[in-house]
């Protein structure tokens, strides 16, 4: 290849690769959707910046506060830019990501790779250069791109379009692609965005929580650092399931490398499930630098991960240093399960002896050989557990 030939292919590679350094590891913050919807303002996202503070969060990894749909004006001013509503954000979006940032955290916004966002409002498909300039400008450090009201230009297409608007302001901008699975987004979105969402939105329900789990668990091979398969936000703290079913959703989303962004009301967050987010040993799974998202080994049942519901599911991801995490996932509507004895060899471990501790409990089960013991899975409920190597 004549080395001409040899610039033009590199330039050409470098100006469709994503490469924006973000997403070594799934992000870890809140986001006002599950919770709020378009009931936003700024004092809603101050509140949230204070409470992850104070409650702990940030300490615990938590650092995006996003700004969901319905933050912005229902028409763009004379020079073609989006206005923030100016009812929902007077001091604007400016201020706030200087508030934010102040507090060490990041500000997250959010966009449709459409014509409008799917509330109705305008949205940056068209718009894509000066959009990415004016939320650069604001101080804007990541954003969620919708894929609401779109034209007949392919998704590849639309969000690439996006991202080379991101790149060319020279701002670091987390990218994630929401397009709710469509087009097989995964086989195409590592060289596009930071994180993709792979199915539709997400109810505070256990069934829609458990439907949405098994479409994304068996993407894994498909997530990677910088590049990652999103089952949608977090529903913790919202009310709508048993504390055993988010302690289910919790453990899976950390070990299937979602991004982890709370979407409950922070002020108001039930004790039980502030518990659950502040699980150190939970995220540092999700944060681990291996990269790999869990993958069901046994009880798997079919192809889809999930239809077992009479034995426990065993879930395992690798960890750096040669360590494992194994979930142990009841599915099971009415029955608990008891003293359930596994082997390594069953779940592929390649050694015969591992440390063992139980990451709920934050108890150590000392060293085991060849088989261990799980004491009592309850309904709906994830037992997890960290080996390493004795
Ligand atoms: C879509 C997305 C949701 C949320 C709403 C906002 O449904 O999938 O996560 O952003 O739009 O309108």
């Amino acid at each position: 290849m004549s080395s001409y030939l040899l610039l033009a292919t590199l330039l050409v590679a470098a100006v469709h690769c994503l490469d924006n350094g973000e997403g070594l590891m799934p992000p870890l913050g809140f986001n006002t959707w599950n919770h709020f919807y378009c009931n936003i303002n700024e004092k809603v996202i101050r509140q949230a910046a204070d409470a992850i503070i104070n409650l702990g969060l940030k300490r615990a990894g938590y650092n995006y506060v996003n700004i969901d749909d319905c933050w912005m004006g229902k028409e763009r001013n004379d020079k073609g830019e989006l206005v923030p509503d100016a009812t929902r954000f007077p001091h604007g979006i400016k201020a706030l990501a200087e508030y934010v940032h102040s507090k060490g955290l990041k500000l997250g916004i959010y966009s449709s790779a459409g014509t409008k966002t799917c509330q109705g409002l305008p949205a940056s498909l068209g718009h894509e250069v000066i959009d990415a300039k004016i939320w650069a400008s604001w101080g804007v450090d990541y954003l969620k791109y919708d894929n609401c009201n779109h034209d007949s230009q392919s998704g590849p297409v639309r969000y690439a379009k996006m991202r080379d608007a991101l790149n060319s302001t020279g701002r670091h901008i987390y990218y994630s692609i929401c397009s709710w699975g469509e087009e097989e987004v995964w086989k195409w979105a590592n060289k596009v965005g930071n994180s993709w969402r792979t199915t539709g939105d997400i109810e505070d329900k256990f069934n829609s929580m458990r439907t949405i789990y098994q479409r994304n668990a068996k993407l894994y091979s498909y997530a990677a650092r910088g590049g990652w398969n999103d089952p949608d936000m977090l529903e913790v703290g919202n009310g709508g399931m048993p504390v055993a079913a988010y302690r289910t959703h919790f453990a899976l989303w950390s070990m299937a490398k979602s991004p982890m962004l709370i979407g409950c009301d922070l002020t108001k967050v039930p004790r039980d499930s502030l518990e659950i987010l502040l699980n150190k040993d939970i995220i540092a799974l999700n944060q681990d630098k291996v990269g790999k998202q869990a993958r069901c080994i046994l009880n798997c049942a079919d192809s889809d991960f999930s239809k077992d519901s009479t034995h426990p599911q065993f879930t395992v991801v690798e960890l750096e240093n040669s360590n494992y995490a194994v979930a142990v996932t009841n599915w099971n509507d009415n029955t608990a399960f008891k003293d359930m004895v596994v082997s390594f060899a069953a779940l592929n471990l390649p050694l015969k002896s591992y440390k063992v501790r139980d990451l709920w409990l934050h108890k150590d089960m000392g060293p085991v050989s060849d088989t261990f013991t799980v004491p009592t899975v309850g309904v709906h409920d994830t037992a997890v557990y960290k080996l390493t190597k004795a």
